[in-house]
């Protein structure tokens, strides 16, 4: 049997700085009660000043590679996935290759917003699946809280900061990555849209800030879309890996809403107790929010070596990804 991706450690970062739903009262129209009943949402960690996705990704990782106890120089690959880098070039992978003096290592980002680390564990796989690579690391780094329009009462509840890395090695026993599926609808891309160079009138007029480079997005299309996302994602990742859901231990979600969280697992039919929850704390991180989930529910003891877990994200673009993971 091919070997598969194994996560053989993880490590993240969250920025000590919080924004709670009580700062938020103070800078919108809204309520801590809004927030909780509509997001479950109760506060978010904000980088610092000057304080960048590579700084962070840079942390996450230094201590992931303490956790496996391996040097830099054994990377063979570094999968960034961000949709915050401090700059577009070099990405993000490569300001942390260069900083943590992985020499051998490649280096690249991915952008496929809150479904990047899925995307990014999805693409790992296939390298070690070919024999290609033996030691990948995989970021999800984000700041959203530069992307977030602080005068906009739809958005600027639910973003924060973070990083999140795992280190992935060729599996020897039935443990490892056993079935992925990822997926995008580009029609359906306009109901999310942060714009870099390109000028769009309209567009920027959305924005409350006048910023086209914030964040804009049509909440309530996002929350159907995402519902159904999830569910279809994690029922077609389970059947790719030959199981049912009664073989899944626990569920680690995107952690957008707790709304959308409690939707897919009404479809999916499973009791919200084999969903990891831990969006009261940090809100929305995109690609950060799957792999902190990660580290959390392992640190818990909510998840032990020998359980099956889904990892299941949704976001921009629009895509979605699922991935059954053994530990
Ligand atoms: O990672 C992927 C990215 N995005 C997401 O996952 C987010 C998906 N969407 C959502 O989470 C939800 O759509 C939101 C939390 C953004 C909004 O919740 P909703 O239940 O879809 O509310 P809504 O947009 O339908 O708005 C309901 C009302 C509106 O007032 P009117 O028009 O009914 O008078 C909003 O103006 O709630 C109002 N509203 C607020 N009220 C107090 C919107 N934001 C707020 C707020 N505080 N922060």
């Amino acid at each position: 049997m091919l070997p598969r991706a194994k996560i053989t450690a993880m490590g993240y970062y969250v920025p000590s700085r919080r924004l709670t739903n009580a700062d938020l009262e103070k800078m919108v129209d809204t309520s801590d009660e809004w927030i909780v009943r509509r997001t479950g949402i109760k506060e978010r960690r904000i980088a610092e000043k000057g304080v960048y996705a590579s700084d962070m990704a840079l942390i996450a990782a230094k201590r992931v590679l303490e956790n496996a106890g391996i040097s830099a120089q054994e990377l063979d690959l570094i999968l960034v996935a961000t949709t915050t880098p401090d700059m577009f070039t070099p990405s993000v992978s490569c300001i942390v290759q260069g900083k943590i003096g992985a020499a051998n290592a490649a280096a690249i980002d991915i952008n496929t917003a809150c479904t990047g680390f899925v995307s990014a564990l999805t693409i790992a796989n296939q390298f070690i699946k070919t024999g290609y690579y033996q030691k990948i690391l995989i970021i999800g780094a984000e700041t959203l809280s530069l992307m977030t329009d602080y005068q906009d009462r739809n958005t600027c509840i639910l973003f924060g900061d973070g990083a999140g890395a795992v280190i992935v090695e060729p599996s020897e026993g039935d443990e490892g990555v056993l079935g992925t599926v990822l997926g995008a609808d580009g029609e359906g891309g306009k109901n999310l849209t942060s714009f870099a160079f390109k000028d769009d009138e309209e567009e920027t007029a959305k924005r409350v800030s006048g910023n086209k480079q914030t964040l804009w997005m049509d909440g309530s299309e996002v929350l159907k879309f995402a519902v159904r996302a999830m569910a279809k994602a994690t029922t077609e990742a389970v059947e790719k890996a030959g199981l049912t859901l009664d073989d899944i231990d626990i569920i680690i979600p995107h952690q957008a809403n707790i709304r959308i969280v409690e939707g897919a697992a009404k479809r999916l039919g499973v009791d919200m107790d084999r969903m990891f929850i831990n969006l009261e704390k940090y809100g929305n991180m995109a690609s950060a929010s799957i792999p902190i989930a990660l580290c959390e529910a392992f640190g818990s003891g909510r998840v032990k070596k020998g359980d099956t877990a889904v990892l299941v994200g949704f976001g921009g673009g629009l895509t979605w990804g699922a991935a059954v993971v053994r530990f």
